[in-house]
């Protein structure tokens, strides 16, 4: 996959699907805000017609968000909880994290009518076309893209859906009162068996292997916090249910991570060799730097080695948080599940994935 790019006018970029872009992300106006428990609320999203089609989403998919939070510019995902056969709005929901800039001023300050900067959907975390039951493990805020699937499963599929939803005790459920009513809706169909870790502890192997009992050619999905998805997933392995069917969704923060931890995981790449340029110019937050860059390093992690501060979540090439425009030169990407054709023609790569060919290459974050 290689993207080459000379000089590009951002007055004159193409257009997705008839909708002008300059850049990717665009204002959507906030509808609602639901307070869905005390930490947690819903941000319900009007999408005007001329991006239905470029919004429209998978059960289970995420968008990704651009605040500006104290003058710092922040980006992070948030998975879509409505349905997308069966709801009309875009739904996320967001759950405080202790000290977490942007859940905080989502939950304090985020109000109807503001307006916010989001990126089209993303994301591999969904229902796949087969008549297996389904079975989720969701932890905490881990229910988001859960529910989507299940409400989506039930709407469009005969599928029997199992849900295993852990949280710190009652209180923090999040769609409490949903699940129940899809319950009574569906009493053959769905199961959701609540666990609290006040009364029932963290969830450990034997627990897991009790909510899979025989079923392990279901689909399994997983996202929660770190420790419970290890668990769910060493167990799921450990019983023989084949990797293709675990679904995992990590919900990552860039702000969790010290900034230049290492490369991005996923395949090696070739270094460039002797050919490689000793610095790349990267733009981010209005500032333009000629950095240091090592052979095979992508463009994220060189950016990260500067001590800049670009974004990112996934770093395996399919958020599209870490988005950048090339200016002059050319990279290739190791992988790409989220730019589209009119997107890679404009210049758009993964800095993720990006390693840069030989020669100069000047790139841009969005401003
Ligand atoms: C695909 C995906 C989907 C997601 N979906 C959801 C969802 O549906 N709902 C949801 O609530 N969340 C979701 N998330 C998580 C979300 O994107 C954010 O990571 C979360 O809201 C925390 O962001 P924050 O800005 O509040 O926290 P941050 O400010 O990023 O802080 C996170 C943690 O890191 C610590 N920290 C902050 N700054 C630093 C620093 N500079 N160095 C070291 N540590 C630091 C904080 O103390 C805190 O404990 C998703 C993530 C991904 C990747
Ligand atoms: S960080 Fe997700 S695509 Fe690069």
């Amino acid at each position: 996959m290689s993207v080459v790019s000379d000089e590009t006018d951002e007055t004159a970029l193409a257009s997705i699907s008839g909708v002008d872009l300059k850049g990717p992300y665009h204002s959507l106006r906030v509808a609602r805000v639901v307070d869905e428990t005390q930490d947690a609320r819903s941000i319900v999203l009007e999408v005007p017609d001329a991006l239905r089609e470029l919004f429209a989403y998978e059960a289970g998919q995420f968008l990704t968000f651009r605040f500006e939070v104290n003058g710092q510019k922040l980006v992070r995902c948030y998975s879509l909880a409505s349905c997308p056969s069966s709801e009309r709005e875009h739904k996320v929901t967001v759950k405080r994290i202790q000290d977490g800039r942007v859940s905080n001023w989502i939950n304090d300050t985020l109000a109807a009518g503001h307006l916010v900067e989001v990126m089209r959907p993303a994301g591999l975390f969904t229902l796949r076309n087969q008549d297996q039951r389904i079975i989720l493990f969701g932890g905490g805020s881990g229910i988001t893209p859960c529910i989507s699937i299940i409400k989506t499963a039930l709407a469009t599929t005969h599928r029997k859906v199992r849900l295993v939803y852990a949280n710190r005790d009652e209180e923090s459920v999040i769609f409490k009162a949903e699940l129940a009513n899809f319950e009574q809706r569906y009493p053959d169909r769905l199961e959701v068996v609540h666990r609290y870790d006040v009364m029932h502890g963290f969830a450990d192997a034997a627990a897991v292997r009790g909510y899979v009992a025989n079923d392990i050619d279901a689909d399994f999905y997983i996202c929660g916090p770190g420790p419970f998805m290890d668990v769910v997933q060493s167990t799921l392995l450990g019983l023989g249910v084949s990797p293709e069917r675990v679904f995992i969704e990590r919900f990552g923060s860039p702000g969790a991570l010290p900034a230049g931890s290492g490369p991005a995981r996923g395949a090696p790449v070739a270094a460039a060799g002797g050919d490689a340029a000793a610095t790349i110019t990267i733009s981010l937050h209005g500032e333009t730097r000629e950095v240091a860059y090592t052979a095979g390093d992508t463009v994220l992690v060189t950016a990260r080695k500067a001590g800049m501060e670009p974004p990112f979540a996934c770093e395996e090439g399919y958020c599209g948080c870490c988005m950048a425009q090339v200016k002059e030169g050319g990279l290739d990407m190791k992988a790409n599940d989220c730019l589209d054709r009119g997107q890679l023609e404009e210049g758009w790569v993964l800095t993720c994935q990006g390693v840069p060919r030989k020669g100069t290459l000047r790139i841009a974050y969005p401003d």
